[in-house]
């Protein structure tokens, strides 16, 4: 149920009928306090601006016209002319019953799919994944679940940073390696392979000869040079695999759609961009210039597609990369969680990208950047030697603290038992933590603030979903035994189910924004109404039997909004904790 659109559409008609244009926006919204209704048009003295009315005559107007039998129990103008819509308590009670039936809450599929493409986590290869890449990953995977839960055709694009020169150094490593070590490697220690290539290749002339041999041969696709590409590629994404398993993180090896992907592209694109005008000839190298970007000097940036050497760049491969996604993933839209610090290299590209026209503008290219991870001195996140703190082992402490924690609070339960619900608190919280921010700021880790059981977090939210089960437990009863009707006498009811029915609304502002804090603000919100009404709306002790049925009813919604919810965000739920 969307009441938003709902409102909006019957406000619209009302509009059109007191003589707005059949355009018009007015504006619904949650209200921001009870006291303005549930719901509040905004739009209204814009609209009466431009038809040159009173706006408060053009409310009144509205308020006459507006139809709205069976859905609002009172309308209200107030101001200059905002109209408050205070729902009816009937209404939400038969949107309630409708909604707690259905598997998905009442909420339908979209009825025109797009196909989205979503490019997050994009690791690196023979590296670590860093912290940047642990945004991008939990974010994005976030936003595919939203997309995915509401019908939408997604295509995950794991955009693998998968060539590049620095092969030549990795492969006569790697071909080093195996010769020391009697053909089988591991590469168990990433940061510590590429380092140690990077030394050999810096130190050692000879060794720097034969990578720099390698790297002309791999592109010219010597077969000896491909192979031992491939396994560099196949042991990181192995390794990586598991990190996307025990993160909860719904990307697949099948997923990986990484950089050397569109080399076969890249000479047509630049040969393309040339004769169409946009690419000339520089010193040697090729390069579009853009009005729309200043260089140092107030000239056009130069932004270079191909080097004098006749190698491709960053640049070259994202062109073509939108291009191939539009065109043969025939994407509607295209999401890309890629940090802030390359905003400007993804605007460079799409330029070109709509001056070629590779992309019509009917198709959103959007970045959807994050900032940093900050340690509690307020600095990048890093080790206390100044490193990069590695993945594995920041989800090992996670685990750690998580399993402390809970065994303290479950005396009774058994190791088994334990261990799933560390997993689900330790890693719920680590992922919790980053969701629950708005993503375009920087954002400061804290162990304490994450495991906390209050506030904001992975373990009060998966606490507060045990909690509504429980009341489940202790009643005795079935969900199929629930036949009678809800109804909505208390006030606490009524907030709790208009919040509820809310559901919809979230998942549509996370699927257009791709911010999913605001799910999570939506769910936390939600468990405090719940624990408001818990405490004033007796359940076991009820007056009838009609009103302990129906607030069973508003609380198995709420455990399946909250449990859909945190799905939707990667976070696991527990039975008990
Ligand atoms: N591998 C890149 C990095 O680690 C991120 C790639 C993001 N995606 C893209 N289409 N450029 O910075």
């Amino acid at each position: 149920m969307n009441i938003q659109a709902l409102l909006s559409d019957k406000v619209s008609q009302a509009l059109i009928a007191a003589g707005a244009s059949a355009d018009c926006e007015p504006q619904v919204r949650q209200s921001a306090k009870p006291q303005f209704g549930d719901y509040q048009a905004n739009g209204v003295m814009a609209i009466a601006k431009k038809m040159g009315m009173a706006p408060r005559q053009l409310a009144e107007q509205v308020v006459a016209l507006l139809d709205l039998t069976d859905i609002a129990a009172r309308v209200e103008i107030a101001g200059p002319g905002f109209i408050n819509i205070f729902l009816d308590p009937v209404f939400l009670a038969n949107q309630v019953n409708a909604a707690v039936a259905c598997e998905r809450v009442g909420i339908a599929k979209v009825s025109r799919p797009q196909t989205i493409v979503v490019d997050y986590s994009a690791p690196n290869v023979a590296k670590e994944m860093h912290v940047g890449h642990v945004r991008s990953t939990i974010i994005g995977d976030a936003t595919v679940r939203t997309l995915s839960f509401l019908g939408h055709n997604v295509i995950r694009a794991n955009h693998v940073g998968d060539w590049g020169t620095q092969f030549g150094m990795l492969i006569a490593y790697l071909e080093k390696q195996q010769n020391e070590n009697a053909g089988e490697m591991a590469l168990a220690d990433l940061e510590a392979f590429y380092r140690e290539a990077k030394k050999n290749y810096d130190e050692d002339e000879a060794f720097a000869a034969r990578a720099r041999g390698y790297v002309v041969k791999l592109q010219s696709g010597d077969e000896y040079c491909r192979q031992m590409w491939r396994k560099l590629v196949d042991i990181t994404m192995t390794q990586n695999q598991l990190t996307y398993q025990r993160l909860n993180v719904t990307l697949t090896r099948d997923d990986v759609m990484g950089e050397s992907l569109y080399n076969p592209m890249l000479p047509g694109i630049v040969a393309d961009l040339k004769a169409k005008g946009l690419a000339v000839e520089s010193e040697g190298a090729t390069v579009v210039f853009l009005d729309e970007y200043k260089n140092k000097d107030g000239e056009p940036m130069g932004v270079i597609i191909q080097k004098k050497d006749g190698g491709y760049l960053y640049t070259t491969t994202d062109i073509a990369c939108a291009k191939y996604r539009y065109e043969t993933l025939h994407a509607d839209r295209v999401l890309y969680y890629i940090d802030s610090r390359q905003h400007q290299h993804l605007m460079q590209a799409w330029t070109i990208v709509r001056k070629a026209g590779y992309v019509p503008q009917s198709v959103p290219l959007e970045h959807h950047m994050f900032g940093m991870m900050l340690g509690k001195d307020g600095k990048p996140f890093k080790t206390r030697a100044g490193g990069t703190i590695k993945l594995s082992e920041l989800l090992d402490e996670a685990m750690e603290r998580a399993r402390r924690l809970v065994a303290q609070k479950n005396p009774e339960m058994n190791a088994a038992e334990l261990e799933n619900l560390a997993h689900a608190v330790g890693i719920g919280a680590v992922k919790y933590a980053d969701l629950s921010k708005s993503r375009t700021t920087d954002y400061v880790f804290d162990w304490d603030n994450m495991l906390a059981f209050e506030g904001n977090t992975a373990p009060y939210m998966q606490y507060a979903y045990t909690r509504v089960l429980s009341v489940f437990r202790k009643a005795g009863i079935e969900e199929s035994a629930l036949t009678s009707p809800v109804i909505i006498n208390e006030d606490r009811e009524a907030a709790l189910a208009a919040r509820l029915l809310q559901f919809e609304e979230t998942l549509n502002v996370v699927a257009r924004d791709g911010t999913p804090h605001v799910m999570c603000a939506y769910l936390y919100d939600l468990a405090g109404l719940f624990s408001g009404f818990y405490e004033h709306c007796p359940i076991l002790s009820a007056e009838s039997d009609a009103v302990r049925q129906s607030r069973l009813k508003l609380a198995l919604l709420t455990a399946k909004t909250l449990k859909l919810g945190l799905d939707t965000l990667g976070i696991e739920t527990v039975e008990r904790m």
